[in-house]
């Protein structure tokens, strides 16, 4: 069953982007707009989860990456690292037979192992239940930090190198590529930030070398399957040459 805000929806195939990343920001201001408590924006943040997930499943995104937790959102107080690690447990346990039954399959980049063992244990069940769904592939970034995910590849390509597996000569972009989280999946062609921050926080840093950014000023309790298809329609008008020439404005035609 569509929603309604995906239904007839008519996007080029052919451009749309094979995978979307989302930072998900505004949970706080939302709430404090509100005179609430920071924690009532992240519940109204994950149903919000819910409805841009199912959304990019009907409009066919292959691949959605959400920054959920962040290397840095450990610092934050600790009743609010509890509560989103509570709330995570919650939104996995509930939605993982809609995951299961829109095909969609569940997959964590970051430091997992980090995690509470029964977010972790929830988590497997739920990648375990959906290994072989090939709708969508829902990557939740927890406990995640690009700059975390470079130096431990670089670690891992050094063990490699000492092991004699690999000599230094071997190395090459693909081979980077190989050893980070996304590793066999395409760089995210376009990144969604909410709430008006212009900065990318750690996020995917060595995959978005040529993702179309995109800020809106909506906080993330507001964002609506709406916004995300308007979003969609101005990524597909974009004219991405990837550092080229375009073919109509290039002299020999
Ligand atoms: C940023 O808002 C949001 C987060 C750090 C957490 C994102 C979490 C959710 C959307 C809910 C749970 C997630 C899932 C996958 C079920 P902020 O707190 O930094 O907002 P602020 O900048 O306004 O303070």
């Amino acid at each position: 069953m569509k929603s309604n805000s995906t239904q007839d929806v008519i996007l080029n195939p052919e451009t749309l982007p094979s995978h979307v990343a989302i930072i998900m920001d505004g949970n706080g201001r939302w709430a404090k707009k509100k005179m609430l408590n920071r924690i009532k924006g992240h519940e109204q943040g994950s149903q919000i989860v819910r409805s841009i997930v199912t959304a990019a499943r009907e409009l066919k995104i292959g691949t959605l990456t959400l920054y959920a937790f962040s290397t840095e959102n450990w610092a934050r107080p600790k009743h609010e690292v509890k509560a989103l690690m509570m709330l995570l447990k919650k939104s996995i346990v509930s939605q993982r037979e809609e995951l299961s039954k829109n095909n969609i399959r569940l997959n964590i980049i970051g430091q997992k192992h980090k995690l509470p063992l029964d977010v972790q244990k929830e988590l497997e069940v739920t990648m375990e239940l959906t290994k072989n769904n090939n709708k969508m592939l829902l990557n939740l970034a927890l406990s995640y930090g690009s700059r975390e995910e470079i130096t431990t590849a670089f670690k891992r390509i050094a063990e490699k190198i000492e092991s004699k597996d690999l000599d230094s000569r071997d190395i090459t972009q693909d081979l980077i590529c190989d050893h980070l989280y996304t590793r066999a999946m395409p760089d995210p062609d376009l990144i969604i930030r909410t709430s008006g921050e212009y900065r990318l926080s750690n996020f995917l840093l060595w995959q978005a070398a040529y993702s179309e950014i995109y800020i809106c000023d909506t906080l993330w309790p507001d964002f609506t399957e709406s916004e995300f298809i308007e979003i969609l329609k101005n990524f597909q008008k974009r004219d991405r040459r990837f550092g080229k020439v375009a073919c109509s404005t290039s002299n020999d035609g």
